[in-house]
């Protein structure tokens, strides 16, 4: 009001801006830092340098660059289209097919799971929107603690997603930065000291951001822990098929701790392996102790996510359900997925001896030990600055790189560049 009434004031346009803002309802709100992943890709767009490289999010890339839709992919959109199918909301749980196809891709066709129905599967907004509606169902439900305990490091997203549904943030040991490895030992004594009826997050496979897994003989170690301390096992499984190339591989420690009596929850995604990345489709699981139990927790699903977003995408859960409930279709997929895994595999070792020819006397092995899309490299965030600032090489600051995004065109340069930041 005092703007409107005093003409001095209203004389000074500083001072007449100053006066808005004060008036305004969200003149406490703070400026926010860019999303510490997909930030990059928003600096990585305003570089105007020819030779740029964006290692920063994880998205696929094929080997010129450029992202890469599936041929299966193709394939079940022309069906889609052929068939002229209509825009009819989703059931809240999402589309039926799809996530029953879900629970078996990720606990395998003969589970007895699958068989005496004692598990629920709803359709979710990709990794992130599954792995969400798994927070808010354990903020509900979960009354033994509020402590969410994640490897340490784990992806960026883990944090806010479970703290913004209420959850408590904790952390494992899981990656050695001496080794560039798994601190097996570090993560047990850690596991092993968790209160009891806690709740364990773990990478399935191709572990973000480090690259790192647990192989079977110590997953087989951590299944038991878990189970003497009567841990709630959350599986985060984003990138199946992507680690080794084979989706049933890549599900293995998921499907043992099932077969040791752990009754798991499992967040998918169909973002990385079938990349459907912008069609936000996802899937979250719960296992119950028997199908009575799985029904009413389905039911609280329901409750749950009708107010958060009311029911599911149509068109990334159709695609994915044709190619997973069409054989021909499926296995070219599977073909596909493979041909992902192994150019990526193909890239890290390119990098390592481009970095040789360079002359670097590091040792890299660690580029060609890890596994999955990502690389976590052991650059220091002045290195990773340089990086970015001298060569135009976006990557998160903890010196992760998707290598999704080298190509045979760029990997000469990254290595020279590496080289130079760190010799
Ligand atoms: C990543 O870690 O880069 C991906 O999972 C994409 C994302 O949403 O962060």
């Amino acid at each position: 009001m005092a703007l409107l009434c005093t003409g001095r004031l209203l004389a000074s346009p500083r001072l007449a801006a100053a006066a808005t803002r004060a008036s305004s309802w969200w003149s406490h709100v703070e400026m926010g830092p860019p999303d510490p992943i997909l930030g990059v890709t928003e600096a990585f767009k305003r570089d105007t340098n020819s030779k740029k490289m964006n290692l920063g999010v994880g998205a696929y890339r094929d080997d010129s660059g450029k992202p890469y839709v599936l041929n299966c992919v193709r394939k079940a959109e022309a069906m889609i289209a052929s068939k002229k199918m209509d825009k009819e909301y989703l059931p809240i749980g999402g589309l039926a097919d799809f996530t029953r196809a879900s629970a078996e891709l990720a606990l395998g066709e003969n589970s007895e799971v699958l068989k005496s129905g004692r598990y629920v599967t709803v359709q979710g907004i990709s990794g992130t929107g599954s792995l969400r509606i798994g927070a808010s169902f354990l903020q509900r439900f979960f009354k033994s603690s509020r402590d969410v305990y994640l490897p340490k490091p784990s992806w960026g997203n883990h944090t806010p997603i479970f703290r913004d549904a209420g959850l408590q943030l904790q952390a494992y040991r899981y990656y050695d930065p001496k080794t560039c490895s798994l601190d097996f030992s570090g993560a047990m004594d850690d596991i092993s000291k968790i209160p009891e009826k806690s709740i364990i997050l773990l990478h399935a496979c191709a572990h973000n951001p480090t690259g790192v897994d647990p192989r079977q003989e110590q997953w087989k170690e951590v299944a038991a822990l878990v189970k003497k301390r009567n841990l709630l096992v959350y599986f985060d499984m984003a990138y199946q098929g992507f680690a080794s190339g084979d989706i049933n591989r890549d599900a293995w420690a998921v499907r043992y701790f099932i077969d040791q009596g752990i009754n798991v929850l499992i967040s998918q995604s169909y973002a990385k392996n079938m990349g459907l990345y912008g069609e936000r489709a996802g899937a979250f699981t719960m296992i119950c102790s028997n199908a009575e139990e799985a029904k009413r927790v389905e039911s609280q699903l329901k409750i749950l996510i009708r107010p958060m977003y009311s029911n599911p995408p149509l068109n990334g859960a159709r695609i994915a359900s044709i190619i997973l409930n069409t054989p021909d279709i499926r296995k070219e997929w599977l073909v596909e997925v493979k041909g992902m895994a192994d150019r990526i595999i193909s890239m890290r070792t390119q990098l390592v001896s481009n970095l040789k020819k360079e002359g670097s006397s590091h040792n890299w092995q660690h580029i060609t030990d890890q596994i999955g899309m990502f690389c976590f490299t052991g650059l220091k965030p002045e290195q990773v600055e340089r990086l970015i600032k001298e060569f135009s090489i976006y990557m998160t600051k903890d010196g992760r790189i998707s290598v999704a995004g080298v190509t045979s065109g760029n990997v000469g340069y990254l290595a020279h560049a590496i080289h130079q930041v760190t010799k």
